[in-house]
């Protein structure tokens, strides 16, 4: 600037002298802006996969604080790799992810295929490391089993509905509202008569009293198979005589133990998926739990009827959520998963007791199974699917799978303020039931329940073992 004797001159030249170089750096600054912006819109339009209803979630970022860990320092991100379930998932989640890999095919992220082989690419590569396998020994007896088969679920179905999507299908006039789709085991013969001829009627089920809803219902219960010491019994022809009489049995040929419950969920959406195309929700859950299954239909159908059904369909779960659980370090417990295999909080899932989700989001819930490992977990894995599927389970206070407060309990219309609630037994179920059309006539308008009346537990606290 000093050469520029312009100043003598006049304030025309002036201006000039001064701003040039100005003006020459915000073209030049406006030049750069518009390459980087042409660069980045040429390459997502190549890259992100637009129809694709998946988002990446990288490992350790979330929404809110309740859905996982935050590592305190970013280069924390990747130590859990060292646990076993941690370093066989890493690789998958990076290979679909589209900030990593930008040029990635469209192909490539839908195709389930690809995905199933991947899964198994990673399996053996991690599994062949020989510190996996010294480290593998050391794995409790229940981990070790579950490891050794954790690669495999194509197990053969031996008992199914007939082609269709459960038990009730006969005479429907719309397509139907909700499936109940209940794990139960080869024994519990009794659990599922209860259920049966109490909450579990399949058909066209009136909603709550007072409201003129109601909805197609259908039933299925899950099986695995068991040994029993009786072998003068045999259980897998009562168990086809049973299918015969009420076609509601859907049985895979793999030990029905609690770490291969998982399998339960994985092979059911995949049948679900051929077999239910129109059904609007599932619910699944256990054999030992009590459904208000009018307050249901009506709950459902009230979601059903919102302007935004269409979109929140797309990821609707709802259930006793469960956030940022720390797994269970206790050698003892049934939840036990040592440090060695699983680093980490668990995501926010819905407890296993029951949950209900959208049948769309069963069908995306089967294809992102086909790129998580399984986890010993049943529920657990569901909300790891989810975190995928960017979809969060929704708490609702009248999913009670940690039972009523003593002072509740007592209550007259109590069961009618819930939907669910967890561990009754069969005689419980029926009589249960019972009450509930007793009481119809004072307790038809009283609303779900929509607060905790239970003193608040800190989040820490509720570990999935309760
Ligand atoms: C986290 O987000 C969910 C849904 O977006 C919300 O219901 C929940 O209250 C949030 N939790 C916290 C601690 O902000
Ligand atoms: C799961 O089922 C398979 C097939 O029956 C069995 O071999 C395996 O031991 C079971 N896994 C666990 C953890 O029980
Ligand atoms: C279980 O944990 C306790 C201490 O936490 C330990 O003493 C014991 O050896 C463990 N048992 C097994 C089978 O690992
Ligand atoms: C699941 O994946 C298949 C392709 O493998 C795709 O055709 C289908 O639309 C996907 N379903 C959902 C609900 O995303
Ligand atoms: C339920 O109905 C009774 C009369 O039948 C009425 O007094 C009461 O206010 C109603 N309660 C609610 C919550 O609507």
């Amino acid at each position: 600037m000093a050469s520029c004797r312009c100043r003598r001159w006049r304030w025309r030249t002036v201006c000039i002298c001064l701003c040039s170089p100005c003006i020459i750096m915000a073209l030049l600054f406006l030049y750069a802006g518009l390459v980087v912006c042409m660069r980045m819109n040429a390459k997502s339009s190549v890259a992100v996969p637009t129809t694709e209803t998946t988002h990446f979630v990288a490992p350790g970022t979330l929404r809110n604080k309740s859905f996982a860990s935050i590592p305190k320092k970013f280069w924390e991100l990747h130590q859990n790799g060292d646990a076993f379930w941690n370093s066989l998932q890493l690789p998958i989640d990076h290979y679909f992810s589209p900030i990593l890999h930008l040029n990635k095919k469209k192909k490539e992220f839908s195709n389930t295929r690809f995905s199933e082989s991947l899964l198994r690419q990673s399996f053996s590569k991690v599994t062949d490391l020989e510190s996996r396998r010294t480290n593998f020994d050391k794995l409790p007896k229940q981990i070790q089993d579950f490891v050794s088969h954790m690669d495999r679920r194509d197990y053969p179905t031996l008992i199914q509905p007939d082609l269709v999507c459960g038990a009730g299908a006969k005479d429907e006039k719309e397509p139907p509202l909700l499936l109940l789709a209940i794990k139960t085991t080869e024994l519990n013969f009794e659990n599922r008569q209860a259920i049966r001829h109490t909450w579990g009627q399949t058909g066209w089920v009136a909603g709550q009293e007072g409201s003129s809803s109601g909805g197609y219902i259908r039933r299925v219960f899950l099986l695995g198979t068991e040994n029993h010491d009786n072998q003068q019994v045999k259980f897998s022809e009562l168990l086809q005589l049973e299918s015969k009489h009420y076609g509601d049995i859907l049985q895979w040929d793999f030990k029905d133990t609690f770490f291969n419950l998982t399998l339960k969920d994985v092979l059911f959406w995949s049948w679900f998926s051929r077999f239910c195309g129109q059904t609007h929700f599932v619910f699944k859950g256990d054999d030992d739990v009590f459904v208000n299954t009018p307050k249901m239909i009506t709950y459902l159908q009230d979601q059903l009827k919102n302007p935004e059904a269409e979109k929140t369909m797309n990821s609707f779960m709802i259930g006793e959520v469960i956030g940022a659980a720390t797994p269970s370090r206790l050698n003892n417990s049934k939840y036990f998963i040592p440090e060695s295999f699983y680093k980490g909080l668990y995501p926010a899932y819905a407890g296993g007791g029951g949950v209900v989700y959208s049948g769309l989001l069963a069908k995306r819930l089967h294809n992102m199974s086909k790129r998580v490992h399984l986890f010993p977990i049943d529920d657990v894995y569901v909300g790891m699917c989810m975190v995928r599927l960017n979809a969060f389970p929704i708490h609702h206070y009248a999913f009670l799978t940690f039972d009523f407060s003593e002072k509740e309990a007592k209550e007259l219309c109590s069961y009618h303020t819930i939907l669910l609630v967890h561990k009754r037994s069969p005689s419980q179920v029926i009589q249960l039931w019972a009450d509930l059309k007793e009481t119809q006539a004072q307790c038809w308008n009283v609303t779900l329940k929509d607060t905790d009346e239970k003193e608040e537990v800190k989040p820490e606290e509720l570990s999935p073992e309760i």
